[in-house]
């Protein structure tokens, strides 16, 4: 069977997989600690729900504007002046069936074949793939805990051709939990700027940030960025809604009318109660977040400090996500091979590092119980003590 060929080195998704593998495991009965989890362990909140169910009995199960209600788009709008500091009007704002989906529409409108768009690596394992769907080609720029997992504007420089399209910032970072400063973020902007090329600015972990680490939104940094950039955001981790399905974008004019028709052609529109439910928790209070932010704290603490004791292991502490990168370089295997063996000899689901562009490292997710974590770290502690 002949597919097109633009669709042949398309991956499956490598958290995905594992998560996917453990969830089969624990199902046919075996005790095995997951730390794969893409997704808070929480509740969506009471309240979010009641707001569907109502939407629901109010017959709102129609389509939609495709980009999205008025009412959402202005509470998106709201949220991002709010939050952000950022002002954009309606027809800068497209909601979609999730973050993802508003990541995929932007490769789509901005890139064709021949063009690059600049990946900093470590890089969430769905970039690369969105890029090379649009036939452009992803050009990785290797960070390193030494620069904090984080682009800096030297490598950002020397990785720009004449092809280059766009640079993806991802802060706070999945996998590595890497959080931009402000100055940093400037640095990037003004490069863009010069350069004249998009930012894609990929927000999603905003609101899950530790310490004293701050959220920046480049587009509100400089105004000709703002020009550039697409500001991506969602409702799956700050309000624990990851299977609503609904995130957005906010960017230029021209090339969001582009995504709209895009839009207009592929999804019809997001789901419409989900779509009522999110105007519900954007402009409702920040409590349940909160709350959800101090328990990875914790976690995030525990798991750091545990980690950093371990026979040939460590950890780069992140500061926002909820995420742990461990460096396993010291162990001596690869990290499909520590990843398949520390679940088929001691039951605990890592994620691979190789899927997010680091063979060194794999990736743990706390968002799992605290009873959950304890348990897989005890195991995972006495299997390297052995190895
Ligand atoms: C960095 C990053 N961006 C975007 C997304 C997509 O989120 P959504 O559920 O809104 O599609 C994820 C989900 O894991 C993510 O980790």
């Amino acid at each position: 069977m002949k597919l097109a060929g633009r669709v042949k080195s398309l991956s499956s998704s490598p958290t995905l997989q594992i998560t996917n593998k453990a969830k089969q495991l624990k199902k046919s009965g075996v005790d095995v600690v997951s730390f794969g989890a893409g997704e808070p362990d929480f509740d969506t909140p009471q309240y979010i729900k009641d707001a569907a169910v109502c939407a629901l009995q109010q017959g709102m199960t129609k389509y939609t504007p495709s980009t999205g209600t008025a009412a959402l788009k202005e509470a998106i709008i709201g949220k991002l002046e709010r939050d952000n500091l950022l002002h954009y009007r309606p027809e800068q704002i497209v909601v979609s069936c999730g973050a993802k989906h508003a990541l995929y529409s932007i490769f789509q409108v901005l890139c064709e074949r021949g063009d690059e768009v600049i990946i900093p690596a470590p890089y969430w394992v769905s970039y690369p793939e969105m890029v090379k769907v649009a036939e452009a080609t992803p050009v990785f720029v290797g960070t390193g805990e030494k620069d904090g997992f984080k682009i800096t504007p030297k490598k950002l420089q020397a990785a720009l051709t004449k092809k280059t399209k766009a640079v993806i910032i991802n802060s706070p970072s999945n996998p590595t939990g890497a959080v931009y400063t402000k100055e940093e973020l400037l640095e990037i902007a003004r490069i863009a700027a010069k350069e004249d090329i998009f930012v894609i600015s990929d927000e999603i972990y905003e609101k899950l940030i530790y310490g004293d680490a701050r959220h920046y939104s480049i587009a509100g940094l400089d105004k000709e960025v703002y020009k550039r950039t697409f500001t991506v955001n969602g409702l799956s981790k700050a309000y624990s809604m990851t299977g609503w399905r609904i995130g957005y974008l906010a960017g230029p004019k021209e090339p969001v009318e582009k995504i709209s028709n895009l839009q207009d052609h592929s999804t019809s529109c997001p789901n419409s109660i989900a779509q009522a439910a999110a105007v519900t928790a954007l402009e409702g209070p920040d409590d349940f977040v909160n709350k959800m932010r101090d328990e990875f704290l914790k976690r995030r603490d525990y798991l750091v400090e545990r980690i950093s004791n371990m026979k040939n292991m460590s950890v780069f502490c992140p500061q926002g996500a909820f995420y742990a990168f461990s460096n396993i370089s010291r162990v001596g295997l690869d990290s499909v091979t520590f990843a398949a063996r520390l679940l088929d000899e001691a039951r605990v689901a890592v994620v691979p590092g190789v899927g997010f562009g680091d063979d060194k490292y794999i990736r743990l997710s706390f968002a799992t119980s605290m009873e959950q974590i304890t348990k897989g770290l005890d195991r995972i502690e006495e299997w390297v003590r052995k190895l």
